[in-house]
């Protein structure tokens, strides 16, 4: 049996143990732990983190785009890839000490299919009801990681309702690539009734609690679905924070949800919903916000050194926001962000 090796994580001086099989952040998550993450493959960096003390430390496959070979040098580490074959001390870069001990149990589970529907051209609105458990609490803004039939490959995706109003379903909001694994499946093979394997929940994209600050939501694409949870969370729980929302889409065609979140707007006095077309036609008859996102954020905003910013979407949009939203003013460690990396077309080494 392969051997175990103790953790400890500064500055919160948490320690636990870890086998050599598995990596540091699949053994934190197998006890309870919440570290900051996103993918767990290795390619978005939300995992980075420092080695304060120990060698003995082998990653897998992995994207230098998320560690280039100099920070490697320098000693830093991906969590998500890392296997310990000594005790180690690490130092999280990202942490948020309220999050790590606030993990759900991760569990494995077997769920049907209710509905999949088209909501746009690419975008399917799929609705799974769990079969075994029964039941799944998550916090809003948390995924899951679905198992495609007949592979080994898992694809994670994110909640688009919350576990508050009905634990037994889960709904997703996902992106059709047309040779996508995954989502090509959902397009063409999976139908109603057909049964998924599911783990979870993961993820840090939720709601920081105990603030009257207000709130930045920017999203693009399938982004969608965490933001969607995170304000359905909200107008249930009366949190009457000022919020806005900046959704960016190409084209009118591309803009789904609509009446759900008109009606988010009537249900939350302060919150407000702002599409922005990037590249509306003459067919769209559009008069609404036009340019990319971030550049309708930057029209609008001028001072959000007392808000907290949730972003998700596809990668180019998050890192396109981060600086801006830095520049208005967020504190670095307030935006809270999920990049939605794709596995298919990966950069590893
Ligand atoms: C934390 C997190 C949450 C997420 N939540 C969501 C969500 O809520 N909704 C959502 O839609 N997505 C979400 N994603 C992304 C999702 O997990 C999948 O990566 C995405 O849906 C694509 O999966 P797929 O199997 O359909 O496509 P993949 O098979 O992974 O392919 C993706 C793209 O890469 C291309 N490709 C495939 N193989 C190659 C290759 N060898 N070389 C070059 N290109 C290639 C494909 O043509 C396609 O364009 C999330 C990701 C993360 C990390
Ligand atoms: S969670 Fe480790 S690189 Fe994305």
């Amino acid at each position: 049996m392969a051997q175990k090796h103790t953790v400890r994580l500064e500055p919160v001086g948490i320690e636990f143990e870890v086998g050599e099989e598995e990596t540091i952040l699949d053994g934190a998550f197998r006890q309870g732990l919440m570290l900051m993450h996103g993918c767990k493959e290795g390619q978005c960096s939300a995992c980075k983190s420092f080695v304060l003390e120990g060698d003995d430390i082998e990653l897998d496959r992995y994207s230098t785009f998320a560690l280039p070979d100099y920070e490697k040098e320098e000693g830093f580490t991906l969590l998500c890839r890392a296997h310990v074959y000594e005790d180690v001390t690490i130092e999280l870069v990202n942490y948020d000490e309220d999050m790590i001990r606030s993990g759900l149990p991760i569990q494995q589970a077997v769920a049907e299919v209710a509905a999949i529907e088209r909501v746009t051209h690419d975008l399917r609105h799929l609705v799974l009801r769990l079969v075994e458990p029964a039941e799944l609490k998550f916090f809003p803004g948390q995924y899951v990681d679905i198992a495609i039939p007949g592979t080994d490959a898992t694809r994670s995706f994110s909640m688009a309702n919350t576990s508050s109003r009905d634990s037994g379903q889960l709904e997703f909001v996902i992106k059709v690539y047309p040779d996508g694994l995954f989502s090509n499946f959902l397009d063409t093979g999976l139908a109603v009734g057909d049964r998924l394997d599911l783990t979870g929940p993961f993820g840090v994209f939720t709601l920081r609690e105990g603030y009257e600050t207000d709130l930045l939501f920017v999203g693009g694409g399938a982004g969608m679905a965490p933001i969607l949870s995170l304000l359905r969370s909200m107008a249930e729980r009366g949190i009457q924070r000022k919020a806005t929302y900046y959704y960016g889409a190409r084209g009118r065609r591309d803009l789904c949800f609509e009446a759900d979140l008109r009606e988010l707007e009537d249900r939350l006095p302060g919150f407000r919903y702002v599409p922005a077309l990037s590249e509306p036609s003459a067919d769209d008859a559009w008069d609404g916000e036009v340019g990319f996102v971030t550049d309708v954020v930057n029209r609008y905003e001028n001072d959000l050194k007392n808000a907290h910013a949730y972003v998700c979407g596809p990668p180019p949009m998050v890192e396109a926001a981060m600086p801006l939203l830095i520049g208005l003013g967020v504190p670095q460690k307030r935006i809270y962000y999920d990049k939605f990396t794709t596995t298919g077309g990966e950069e590893a080494s």
